[in-house]
Formats: C-alpha cells, sequence, structure tokens
C-alpha cells in the first residue's frame, strides 16, 4: 500500500508545474499580459507608448495592488492607441530572462516604456513611482505625471498636449491644437491632473483642444478673474468663453458637460475603445486535480521540511534575485558573500550539488565586483550537471493556487533550517558566531528579496527587535521563530492569506501541546525541543528529490 502511494504520488510530484496559471491577471482584464515571447513584438517600435508593471505572483503587495491596476487598466483602455497598460509575472519561468535583462529587482516595478522605443535606447523604460496605498487615483495620477514628464522631454507626440497652459490670457490656446479644432476647453484646477486626463480621453475629437492652467499662472487667473477651481473655459477661435464653475468636479462631469455643450454645435464627443492586442484564454489548470491530493498528502504530514523548498527557496534566491542585479559590489556582495557561505555551511546538498556553491563561494570571496548573469551561468551550469537533487518546484510550500505561497514560505524555512542547523553543527564551537545566519539573512533581504515591502517591514522590525543584541545560537533560533511569528500575527486575516493555510502563531497547540503552559504562554524549552526536530537536517523529507544527499553538518 505505502508503495503503491509512493509511486502515485511519484508520478503527481513529476508533473506539478510551479509556473504560474495566469499570474494575478486574466485574459479577460484590460492588461495586456506579456512575457517573454511576445514582449519583443508588443513593445519595441511600437506606435503606441507602455506602461507596464512587472510583479511576482507570490508577493502579497503585488496581490494587494493588482486590483488598481485592473481598474486603472479599464480607465484607461480608450488610450490604447497612444499608450496600452501591460503586466509581466517575472516568477513565471519563461520570463525570467526578460525581468533580468530588465533589471527588475523589486515587485510590483512599472515601468514606462515611450513610443517607438527598442532596445538600446534607454534600455530599461522609465520608472513610474506608485504610492504604497494602491488606489486607481495614485495609478491615474503617476501615468499622467509620467507622459507630462515624457512631453517636457519632447517625446509623447502621439499624446495630445499635455502641458500646462502658461500664458497670461486666451489668445495662444489654440496655438498647439490641430488645425480642425473649433473649440479649446481650458480647465483651472489647483494640483489635480483632471484636465490632463479628459484630453487624453477625448484625444480622438478632433474638433477640439482640451488643456489645463494650474493655480501658478497667476496672472491668467487675475485676468480671468478665476476664483472656482476647477472652473472651465470654453473658447472658440473668435476668443468668445463662456465659464463653467459646476459640473465639472469629476472626470465624467467634465465630459459630460463637454459634451452637453458642443452638441447644438453639431460636434460630438468620440471616445474609441481599441480592442486589446490578444484574446488569448487561459487553459484550466490541468494539475489543479493533482496539486490538491499532493497538498493534502502533505499536509498529514505535519510540520516538516522538504530538500525540494530548500533548493527551490536557492535556486529562486540565485536565480531571480541576485543575477538581476546588473553589477554587485560594495555592500550587495558582502550580503552575497555572507548568504553563500552559511548555504555552503549548513545546507542539505544533493549528491552533486556542493560544486555550484563551493564556486559561488570562491567568486563571492575573492571579487572586488560580481555582474548578475555571471550568477545566473552558474546557475545553469549546475543545472546542466544535474547537481540539484530536486526540479524547481515547491512541495511543502505549495499553496492552493499559485498566487499563495511558494517562494516566501521556502525562504522563511530556508532561514529556519540555516538557523537551526547552525546551532546543531556548533554544538561544541565555543568560538561560533550566534549572529552569522541571523546576519546573513538580514543582508539577505536588504540586498535582494525582491518583495520589497517586506524587505522594509523586516529591516524595520530587525532593529526594533535587535537582532545585534543576539548573544547565543539558542537565540537566534528563537529571534528568528518570534520575529516570524510577529508576521504572521500580522498578516493573520489578510487577503494575501491562503485559505487553506492560516496564518496561526507556530508550533500550534495542536501539532505541540507541551509549546504551551496552562495560561497559554509559550514553554520555550520545548518550543526549541520542537524547532530543531522539525528544522534538524536528519529530518529533512526527500520526497520528489533525489536521496543521495550530503550532509555537510555532519561529517
Ligand atoms: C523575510 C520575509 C518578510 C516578509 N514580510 C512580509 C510582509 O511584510 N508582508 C507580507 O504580506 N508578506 C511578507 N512576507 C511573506 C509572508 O511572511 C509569507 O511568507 C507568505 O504570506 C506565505 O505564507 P505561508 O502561509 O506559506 O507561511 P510562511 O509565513 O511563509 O511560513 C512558511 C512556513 O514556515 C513555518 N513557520 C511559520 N511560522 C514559523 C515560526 N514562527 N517559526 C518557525 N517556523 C515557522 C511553517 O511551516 C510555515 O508553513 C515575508 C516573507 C519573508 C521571507
Ligand atoms: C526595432 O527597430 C530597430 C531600429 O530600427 C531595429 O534594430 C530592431 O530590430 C527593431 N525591433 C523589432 C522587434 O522589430
Ligand atoms: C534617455 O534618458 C535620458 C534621461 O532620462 C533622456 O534625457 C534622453 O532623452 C533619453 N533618450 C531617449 C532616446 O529616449
Ligand atoms: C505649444 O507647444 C510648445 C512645445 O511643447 C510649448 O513650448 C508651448 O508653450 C505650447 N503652447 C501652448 C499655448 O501651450
Ligand atoms: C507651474 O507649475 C508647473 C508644475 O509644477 C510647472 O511645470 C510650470 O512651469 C509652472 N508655471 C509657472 C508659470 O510657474
Ligand atoms: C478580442 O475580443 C474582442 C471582443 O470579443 C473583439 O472585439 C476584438 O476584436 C478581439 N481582438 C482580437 C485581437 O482578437
Ligand atoms: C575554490 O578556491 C580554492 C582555493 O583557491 C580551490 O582550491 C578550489 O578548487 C576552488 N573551488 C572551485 C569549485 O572552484
Ligand atoms: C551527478 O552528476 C553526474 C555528471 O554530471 C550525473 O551523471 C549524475 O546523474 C548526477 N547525479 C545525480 C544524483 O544527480
Amino acid at each position: 500500500m505505502k508503495i503503491i502511494v509512493f509511486v502515485v504520488l511519484t508520478l503527481f510530484i513529476a508533473n506539478i508545474q510551479t509556473a504560474p496559471i495566469g499570474g494575478l491577471y486574466l485574459p479577460d482584464d484590460d492588461v495586456e499580459i506579456l512575457n517573454g515571447n511576445n514582449f519583443k513584438k508588443f513593445v519595441e517600435n511600437s506606435t503606441n507608448a507602455w506602461t507596464i508593471e512587472f510583479y511576482a505572483s507570490w508577493c502579497g503587495y503585488c496581490q494587494r495592488f493588482a486590483p488598481s491596476w485592473k481598474e486603472f487598466a479599464t480607465e484607461a483602455a480608450s488610450w490604447r492607441d497612444i499608450v496600452r497598460i501591460g503586466v509581466v509575472e517575472c516568477s513565471d519561468e519563461q520570463n525570467i530572462n526578460l525581468c533580468r535583462d530588465f533589471g527588475i529587482t523589486k515587485y510590483p516595478t512599472v515601468r514606462y516604456f515611450h513610443e517607438n522605443y527598442h532596445t538600446g535606447l534607454n534600455h530599461s523604460g522609465v520608472i513610474v513611482p506608485h504610492a504604497s496605498v494602491y488606489s486607481l487615483e495614485d495609478n491615474k495620477k503617476s501615468a499622467i505625471e509620467t507622459f507630462i514628464a515624457e512631453q517636457y522631454q519632447g517625446r509623447g507626440q502621439i499624446y495630445p498636449h499635455l502641458l500646462p497652459y502658461g500664458y497670461p490670457d486666451l489668445k495662444d490656446l489654440f496655438s498647439n491644437a490641430s488645425q480642425k479644432a473649433k473649440f479649446a476647453f481650458l480647465v483651472f484646477e489647483e494640483n489635480s491632473y483632471l484636465g490632463g486626463e479628459v484630453a487624453m480621453d477625448l484625444h480622438r475629437t478632433s474638433e477640439i483642444a482640451v488643456t489645463y492652467s494650474l493655480q501658478n499662472n497667476t496672472e491668467l487667473i487675475n485676468n480671468l478673474k478665476v476664483e472656482t477651481f476647477p472652473s472651465l473655459y470654453a473658447v472658440d477661435r473668435s476668443n468668445n468663453a463662456k465659464i463653467f464653475t459646476e459640473g465639472i468636479k469629476t472626470r465624467t462631469e467634465l465630459k459630460e458637460t463637454i459634451g452637453t455643450f458642443l452638441k447644438d454645435k453639431g460636434i460630438k464627443l468620440i471616445e474609441i475603445v481599441p480592442s486589446k492586442l490578444q484574446n488569448s484564454s487561459v487553459d484550466p489548470d490541468p494539475n489543479q486535480r493533482s496539486r490538491t491530493i499532493l497538498r493534502q498528502y502533505v499536509k498529514k504530514m505535519g510540520d516538516v521540511v522538504f530538500q525540494r523548498d530548500l533548493e527551490a527557496a536557492l535556486r529562486y534566491s540565485l536565480q531571480q534575485e541576485v543575477s538581476t542585479i546588473q553589477l554587485i559590489k560594495d555592500e550587495q556582495l558582502q550580503a552575497l558573500n555572507a548568504y553563500v557561505k552559511v548555504i555552503k555551511k549548513y545546507f542539505p546538498f544533493g549528491y552533486n550539488g556542493s560544486s555550484l556553491i563551493d564556486k559561488l563561494a570562491n567568486l563571492t570571496s575573492t571579487s572586488t565586483e560580481i555582474e548578475g548573469p555571471q550568477i545566473q551561468l552558474l546557475v545553469q551550469k549546475a543545472e546542466e550537471n544535474r547537481e540539484f537533487s530536486s526540479p524547481q518546484r515547491f512541495i511543502g510550500c505549495l499553496g492552493s493556487s499559485s498566487r499563495y505561497r511558494g517562494y516566501p514560505c521556502s525562504l522563511w524555512r530556508l532561514f529556519h533550517f540555516l538557523t537551526v542547523n547552525s546551532l546543531l553543527y556548533n554544538v561544541n564551537n565555543k568560538k561560533a558566531n550566534p549572529r552569522e545566519v541571523l546576519d546573513a539573512m538580514h543582508g539577505y533581504v536588504k540586498n535582494f528579496f525582491s518583495c520589497q515591502h517586506c524587505s522594509q517591514h523586516f529591516q524595520k522590525m530587525a532593529a526594533e527587535r535587535n537582532l545585534g543584541s543576539v548573544a547565543s545560537l539558542e537565540e537566534s533560533v528563537f529571534w528568528l521563530w518570534e520575529a516570524h511569528n510577529v508576521v504572521n500575527a500580522r498578516l493573520s486575516g489578510d487577503e494575501t492569506e491562503d485559505p487553506e493555510y492560516p496564518k496561526e502563531q507556530f508550533p500550534t497547540k495542536l501539532r505541540c501541546r507541551e509549546c504551551y503552559g496552562e495560561d497559554g504562554s509559550w514553554i520555550r524549552s520545548e518550543v526549541l525541543k520542537y524547532l530543531k526536530r522539525m528544522y534538524g537536517n536528519y529530518n529533512v523529507r526527500y520526497i520528489g528529490s533525489d536521496t543521495n544527499v550530503l550532509f555537510p553538518g555532519l561529517d
């Protein structure tokens, strides 16, 4: 019976993909889903510009960002002939090279690519800042500010004129309008981007020009005695002006007011929504069933660590984080060196495994700078030589969908594993550095962990919880355990929580009754025992991995 379960499981495991199916966006959304295969075709030498979000499905902040980015894409659908809104899922294996080429090191990252962009010219696009509180309005504001900045630099000619009107009277209103324009609309606004937005929306209506003036154009404001913001002036070629101060506060109201004004003049507002470039459909996840079976099986095993997850964490970190940095030097190089060193000492390598890390350790300890792609090459070589004992798939960190768990789960486990094994390994070594692993982790998270906000939170927590004062190897195990529980508490009930794996204080009562005192407080000695048992390298599970494993810590 056991053997049959094992064989069936092995078959399932062999087939399970971690490549996300669809990522955080679906073909029905108004974003264009770009990838390593279509990026060049669509973005290079394109007549329209692009604003593209680079993200990773596993990154909680990307999950929180996605709804507002979809809304923005919907609102910007009528701008598609000018600028398209795209997304690239960087944790998808097929996009690794694309994201590395663009030097995407933090998620989410929004980049703007101007019309006729091609590699060689400002290769990586322009960074579009985004606020940390995500909203449609923030996305729109950042995007429009980027378009305006483009025009200040002499690009963005396909956009309507978006620079503020800076003249003292209305005489120049038509000077940048099309020949066909019969009316110009001038929005006075304080510091909004209503005028720019509506100019974008109505860019197909050639009989009108929409522009705006800011509060610093005091001469014009004084000349016209403008007192209300926003106000709208409708002006014809003979300088006859009509002012509106009502019904223009929002984008929709403003367009309605303009539309009503134009109605009896025989001019219709034109707002066309060009179609998307592709209407691909998403294949339903063919592995859904086997994933579910595997998850249930793994869940029954309790709190255990898998070789496969540890290797997946290591490989992802090297391949999709470290090697995205063009030039690693100074603090980053030191951080990488410290990370590689603790891996070399405490990681349970597969049969052929330690050769990659030996080479890396040689490289990081002897160089003054390393090019990210060099590391990518080393990983590729290791892949060809079958130095990893597992394929790049999660097992204990497999989430109930591709957006859940995965990499960050495996990274936590990797660092818990390293703190525990440095304790076990150095049991008789009085000179061992108690913060060796924690410092390496801090350096890694600060310099390489691509979930930008996670990294910031972690650094803040390290300062607040005095990582620097950890004085023994046991304390270092406890420090990370406690820190992780703080994060668990913060994220409990969050929208990024996998419903199948609710965030609880670890270990749960169910798993470790002895860890809890009668009043519910922790019995720390039992917690330590539990952590040693779970993360001790003799307890690593090899389902889906080659079993010929070397334990550098046990020689
Ligand atoms: C350094 C770091 C900082 C992060 N910061 C943020 C953040 O600020 N915001 C955000 O949204 N996401 C953050 N994340 C991601 C988040 O913590 C989870 O990794 C992610 O939500 C996946 O959760 P999970 O359910 O797989 O469990 P995880 O929290 O990833 O835990 C993985 C596994 O570790 C074990 N474990 C859990 N708790 C403990 C513990 N206390 N001690 C020992 N082992 C434990 C369990 O077996 C669990 O399945 C961070 C991740 C990392 C690595
Ligand atoms: C884009 O144009 C440049 C310059 O004309 C050319 O070198 C490049 O091959 C073009 N790229 C694509 C994908 O057509
Ligand atoms: C490249 O970027 C610089 C600085 O952002 C800008 O001044 C320059 O005009 C850009 N060149 C091209 C061809 O896009
Ligand atoms: C017309 O465009 C040019 C170039 O962008 C700019 O310098 C000028 O101020 C614009 N005129 C008006 C009236 O907006
Ligand atoms: C008004 O402010 C805008 C945006 O800050 C700036 O670009 C413009 O040059 C200013 N105009 C004047 C007349 O100072
Ligand atoms: C995508 O689908 C929409 C609506 O069904 C259609 O109007 C559009 O032409 C399609 N575009 C392509 C590229 O097939
Ligand atoms: C690393 O460097 C040492 C000393 O220079 C050398 O003996 C060893 O062969 C190197 N290992 C690898 C994997 O390059
Ligand atoms: C180790 O590497 C050799 C040569 O590259 C390969 O033939 C062998 O299959 C590998 N062993 C394992 C267990 O992967």
